[in-house]
């Protein structure tokens, strides 16, 4: 499978630096997770999300170092997807990278509908929806031009983000309220435990440099060098940032809003925070949305090599050594998705299939060899457990979407199969 596609296409660019890389993984992380859903789990747990928050960056930075310690041994656009191909069998493979589309795509339109109905609070100028439509168009055109302009583009909305919200980290601890964690955790260990599972989604993003293994320079060094980065940097700015707003608000009033960092900004008196957040808010919806849309297309190349999915997703064009597309049929899926709304049960289902999607990342690392195992076994094996016990933990019909989401996925490979050929 290596060189299959020398010569036949032109190849991707390796271009992406450890600052890019660092950039695209960043970009992928900080989203509605941190906007929004920090208000959920401050709900289900208390002040005490702020354990789960942690307990699901634990899990997520075991994740992530399988991830980098595949990544630097195939680094292959797919990521998990050509990790199960390798090392477990095609159906471990194909699994992953159909649970990465299906989560990916439907999270894609709900956050450039979260984009549209922050960015409105700023420009009012045209409808909410046309200021999601404006954007989908606008950030896969950028991935179109190629992998150095769309990282360079990422790298400028993701610095306005962190600035953001360090900001509103900085300009707040004086009114932190000690009184606001009591009682810190009123709904006890069950409550912790599905917040860290809510949590866990905030944290998701941190393999994204691993499905564009293709595109790094080095990646034998940079990939895990930019994945310990971005975990770690992800988990110190969402404590903090946690912190400050249960401290500020405590965790009624956050649970009660859609959008709790607004609330907190709104109970401050340091000049323009609330509009500072909102920008925030909105550049962070873009970064996922660019980044979402870089990880889909190379899913899908890496699935149209493989006739996983058709094969003219693995063109590359000549001049931006992209796979354009991949990118335009990514676009427009997700134009559609944040046009007709995302289907609310699949994005539910999403919660699940992404879990069984880094599990697998868990069982491929733990399969590597041992001379190829940086981090040794405990990792995976935290990594796993974690991934499994949060998606048993999930409401039962979401896990038989999730099921009959994998399914569905299963006939269309035979189908794809059936019309183009089995390639192994
Ligand atoms: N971690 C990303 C977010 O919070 C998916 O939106």
């Amino acid at each position: 499978m290596e060189n299959k596609n020398e010569g036949k296409h032109p190849e991707l660019l390796r271009a992406l630096t450890l600052k890019d890389a660092v950039g695209v993984g960043l970009g992928a992380i900080i989203g509605a997770g941190i906007f929004v859903v920090t208000g959920v789990a401050a709900g289900v747990a208390g002040p005490a999300f702020l354990v789960a928050l942690l307990f699901a960056g634990l899990i997520a930075a075991c994740n992530g170092l399988s991830s980098a310690q595949l990544a630097a041994v195939y680094p292959s656009s797919g990521g998990t997807y050509e990790y199960g191909y390798r090392l477990l069998n095609p159906w471990y493979g194909f699994s992953a990278g159909w649970m990465f589309l299906v989560s990916k795509l439907t999270a894609a339109g709900v956050v450039a509908i979260g984009f549209g109905s922050y960015f409105y609070q700023l420009v009012p100028v045209l409808s909410p929806l046309a200021l999601s439509v404006l954007a989908v168009v606008l950030l896969t055109v950028a991935n179109y031009f190629g992998i150095k302009k769309a990282g360079a583009l990422n790298l400028a909305i993701v610095s306005v983000t962190i600035l953001s919200l360090l900001y509103l980290v900085f300009s707040s601890f004086p009114a932190v309220k000690m009184e606001n964690m009591v009682p810190f955790a009123p709904f006890g260990i069950t409550g912790i435990a599905e917040a860290s599972a809510l949590l866990f989604f905030a944290f998701t993003g941190y393999a994204r440099i691993a499905t564009l293994a293709e595109e790094v320079s080095e990646p034998e060094k940079t990939i895990p060098r930019a994945v310990i980065i971005t975990i770690i940097s992800a988990i110190i700015l969402y404590a903090a940032v946690s912190y400050i707003a249960v401290g500020v608000v405590g965790a009624e009033l956050m649970a009660g809003s859609k959008s709790p960092l607004q609330v907190v900004a709104d109970a401050l008196t340091t000049p323009a925070i609330s509009t500072v957040i909102t920008i925030g808010a909105s550049t962070a919806m873009l970064g996922v949305l660019l980044s979402q849309i870089l990880g889909i297309s190379r899913m899908l190349l890496a699935m149209g090599r493989r006739h996983d999915l058709p094969p003219f997703f693995e063109r590359v064009h000549k001049e931006h050594r992209v796979p354009h597309l991949g990118i335009f049929v990514t676009g427009a899926i997700i134009l559609v998705l944040t046009i007709v709304g995302s289907f609310e049960f699949i994005v539910r289902a999403a919660s699940f299939t992404i879990l069984l999607y880094y599990s697998i990342t868990n069982i491929a690392a733990l399969k590597q060899p041992a001379s190829e195992q940086i981090y040794g076994k405990l990792v995976p094996v935290l990594g796993l457990i974690g991934c499994l016990a949060m998606s048993v933990s999930l409401p039962l019909e979401v896990i038989a979407s999730g099921i009959g989401l994998l399914l569905t996925g299963y006939v269309f490979r035979k189908a794809f199969r059936k019309v183009y050929g089995s390639v192994k």
